[in-house]
């Protein structure tokens, strides 16, 4: 009998679009990129690429993360990780902004330069003016054997495997767990007591089981997307660790999906972008019991007088929130340092229907490309 499939039928795995097989790849994807790296038995962290230059990382002074898009979001979050963790200064540059500055590298200045294609002609050039300075730079990256694999001084893969749908997700949070496994280990190697460490490492190991329940939404949140997803201008808002969550979720879907989204540090809505808000506005909170949870409360509440609809993000178990949720969606409870891994799964999944119920091409945005090698 004859088999009668594309190869693109074959890689596609029965899912309708490669962005929505990468999001359910997640689980798989991230326990590869733990695998070997936690150890729990011992509760440290090992990252073979980066082993050699281990004494230079924990004495570092400050540390520059720089990178594009997505991968910028993830400096950030990389950003409260090594601050709050490590206790260490760090600066998130984008990288077309940082290789045009006249950047000061001092002595102990480590660089960590993230990217998904390892191509991306600004942060490349970033990573090369850096490193004419003397910073020691690091790479984050995705493609095995890239530009910026090969440039940086050492590095971190990501090894989540092809990441084809333009709109990144699974690169995405690989990147924020090498940066949450740097974090730790910086953290463990400076001050953070043994059970703490042990802690975020047990939860860490968790995280691919945790994405799972989450995807399980997946369904639940098409019918969000039904009911919003005409709506032409959207809010996206968290606090803490989860304001670069809100990002990411707001260029989600702009990229795919074409609607204006901005996302927001919530406490910054009513320096401006309150006024924004009309009869019916999607406002997505991200507002987990962590993320200065009563702050957020009050944020939700201005919406609401204003007409504007909440869908709402919160922790299992939190009954309070109801009432103020026009849509809920649940993640598990996880420690806040890792929160962004569990909360990006339901904005990328809420994107991804939103677009499809509009009869985009998911995978192919407009003027948009995978990887941009030329400024
Ligand atoms: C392009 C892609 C984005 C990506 C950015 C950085 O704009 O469309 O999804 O985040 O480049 O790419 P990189 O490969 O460096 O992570």
């Amino acid at each position: 009998k004859e088999i009668d499939f594309s190869i693109e039928e074959i890689e596609l795995g029965g899912y309708e679009h490669y962005m929505l097989k990468e999001i359910f790849e997640q689980p798989d994807a991230l326990s590869t990129c733990l695998k070997g790296r936690l150890d729990l038995n011992n509760y440290k962290i090992i990252l073979g690429g980066i082993q050699n230059l281990s004494r230079h990382l924990t004495t570092a002074k400050r540390f520059i993360l720089t990178g594009c898009g997505t991968a910028w979001h993830a400096c950030l979050v990389g950003e409260y990780l090594i601050e709050r963790l490590a206790r260490t200064p760090v600066e998130v540059e984008y990288a077309s902004e940082l290789r045009y500055r006249n950047p000061i590298i001092e002595e102990g200045t480590v660089v960590i330069a993230v990217s998904q294609s390892g191509e991306t002609a600004d942060t490349l050039a970033a990573i090369e003016m850096c490193k004419e300075r003397g910073a020691t730079v690091l790479g984050v990256v995705n493609v095995v054997g890239s530009t910026i694999a090969r440039t940086t001084d050492a590095g971190v893969y990501l090894r989540v495997g092809p990441e084809i749908g333009v709109a990144s997700t699974k690169a995405f949070t690989a990147q924020v767990a090498v940066l949450t496994m740097m974090a730790i280990e910086l953290g463990r190697r400076r001050h953070l007591d043994n059970s703490r460490t042990e802690q975020l490492i047990k939860d860490l190991d968790r995280i691919p089981n945790i994405i799972n329940d989450v995807l399980k939404y997946s369904d639940m949140i098409k019918d969000i997307s039904k009911e919003c997803g005409d709506r032409e201008n959207w809010l996206f808002l968290g606090r803490g660790y989860n304001y670069p969550t809100a990002l990411e979720g707001a260029l989600k879907l702009k990229e795919i999906s074409y609607i204006h989204a901005e996302g927001l540090p919530a406490a910054e809505m009513k320096h401006g972008p309150i006024a924004l808000i009309n009869d019916g506005m999607p406002a997505v909170f991200i507002a987990t019991r962590c993320s200065n949870y009563d702050k957020i409360i009050s944020n939700i509440e201005e919406v609401r007088a204003r007409g504007g609809k909440t869908i709402i993000i919160a922790n299992e178990g939190d009954e309070e929130i109801e009432r103020y949720a026009d849509y809920l969606i649940r993640i598990p409870n996880v420690d806040d340092a890792l929160e962004p891994l569990v909360a990006a799964i339901p904005l990328q999944l809420l994107a991804y229907h939103c677009a499809v119920l509009r009869g985009l091409d998911v995978d192919k945005p407009r003027n948009l490309a995978k990887s941009v090698t030329v400024e």
